[in-house]
């Protein structure tokens, strides 16, 4: 997938940022990163030096570094563009993370459909073992050993979900836990363990390169840094796109050429439905947050076709550990169906949004939280379209 703009990530010298981390003590590295005011850019948003303060913190035999390169979320394709073009970033990123936390071991989670990744991925790996990048005593660094090795996901959408992704590489199905414990105090094999996302490793190596000033001096106060985009749908020019936080949907629509658009959906299949109307909010954890998928629907798209494709995905999808998401899901569809016969009633929609508000607070994880977001935005905006039809 093209790269369409300036992706910063580019003019990072390789190896700049361990380098400057190996030279601080850990908990240095940990305050440049909390300083930075960066959050994952995986979805969830939590603050990445906060993380690994607490997994510093925890105390245990060993401690783990996973990099989540799960890529499930409908429309998301960034990672597989830093993989491919900058894999020594996510790798240094790792690496000096390893080193904040006091782990020993990395663990790349790729996605399964991203096999051909691998053997470049493996490639990069070698090299970096070859250069003292990885192994024991990087960069002369007494003391400080790591190491990572790739594990192939097997497809299943959920094994994103941090905790799922935990359960299935010790092996078992991939199904997410309760929380409390979170990972960092009882992770991987039960020890202290950092999950993060691709793109945020390439940012915390960028954070250390060039300084946390550098880093929050873009985008807003409570969004700091730039965010690499997925942008696809009715766009003439779909692909990867980096903008500072905070810039508004107008212009990253405007950016891919999709100004006929109707509708904008932010956040992949478990995002919402932002309509024409709404285009001047901004995307930021403060407003339209996002991971990293922007689908943009034209004006000939039917809202409710959207809403269908999104949860047959989530019916596939779903774990079936809990009944609000196993069951919801199912019935969430056959309401849209209904709808898109025309044979579905006022009373029975605002029943099948309380079921939806049921979902979002009582699934078990993120999954069932969010499968109905993009089906009750799109009720919510484009209502008259829905009903017309009866
Ligand atoms: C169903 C589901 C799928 C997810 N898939 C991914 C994924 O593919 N990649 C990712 O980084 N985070 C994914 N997440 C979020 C992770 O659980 C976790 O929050 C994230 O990896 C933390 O990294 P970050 O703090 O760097 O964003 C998913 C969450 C859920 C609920
Ligand atoms: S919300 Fe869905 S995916 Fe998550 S545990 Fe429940 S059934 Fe499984």
């Amino acid at each position: 997938m093209t790269i369409r703009n300036e992706i910063t990530l580019a003019s990072v010298v390789k190896n700049e940022g361990l380098a400057v981390a190996l030279e601080l003590k850990p908990a240095e590295v940990i305050k440049t990163v909390r300083d930075s005011g960066m959050k994952g850019r995986g979805g969830a948003g939590f603050p990445t030096g906060l993380k690994w303060e607490f997994a510093a913190r925890e105390k245990g035999e060993k401690k783990f570094v996973i990099c989540n390169a799960d890529e499930g979320e409908p429309g998301t394709f960034k990672d597989r563009v830093l993989m491919s073009e900058w894999p020594d970033l996510i790798f240094e990123g790792m690496t000096l993370a390893g080193y904040a936390i006091g782990a020993s071991e990395g663990v790349f989670y790729l996605r399964g459909e991203y096999t051909y990744l691998q053997a470049g991925l493996e490639k990069c790996l070698a090299a970096r073992r070859k250069a003292n990048l990885l192994g024991d005593n990087i960069l002369g660094k007494e003391g400080f050993s790591f190491d990572i090795h790739i594990h192939m996901g097997c497809g299943a959408y959920v094994c994103g979900e941090e905790t799922a992704l935990i359960e299935s590489l010790e092996g078992c199905r991939g199904e997410a836990r309760n929380r409390p414990p979170f990972p960092v105090n009882t992770g991987l094999n039960g020890m202290p363990t950092i999950v993060n996302n691709v793109e945020t490793f390439a940012w915390a190596t960028a954070i250390m390169a060039k300084g946390a000033d550098w880093f929050k001096a873009i985008g807003t106060d409570k969004s700091t840094g730039p965010k690499i985009l997925s942008i696809s749908g009715d766009v003439e020019r779909p692909g990867v796109y980096e903008f500072p936080m905070g810039t508004t949907i107008d212009d990253v629509i405007e950016a891919a050429g999709g100004q006929d658009a109707k509708a904008v959906v932010i956040g992949g299949a478990s995002g919402h439905c932002i309509p024409r109307t709404e285009f001047s909010r901004a995307i930021s954890y403060e407003d339209v947050a996002t991971g990293g998928s922007v689908i943009v629907f034209g004006p000939h798209r039917d809202m409710l076709d959207v809403a269908e494709n999104f949860l047959e995905f989530f019916v596939d999808e779903s774990c079936g550990q809990c009944t609000p998401c196993r069951i919801g899901n199912v019935k969430l569809l056959e309401g849209v169906r209904l709808l898109q016969l025309g044979e579905c009633s006022t009373s029975y929609l605002q029943d099948l949004c309380s079921l939806g508000e049921t979902m979002q607070c009582a699934s078990k994880c993120g999954l069932g939280q969010s499968s109905p977001n993009a089906f009750l935005s799109i009720v919510k905006h484009f209502r008259n379209e829905i009903l017309g039809r009866a």
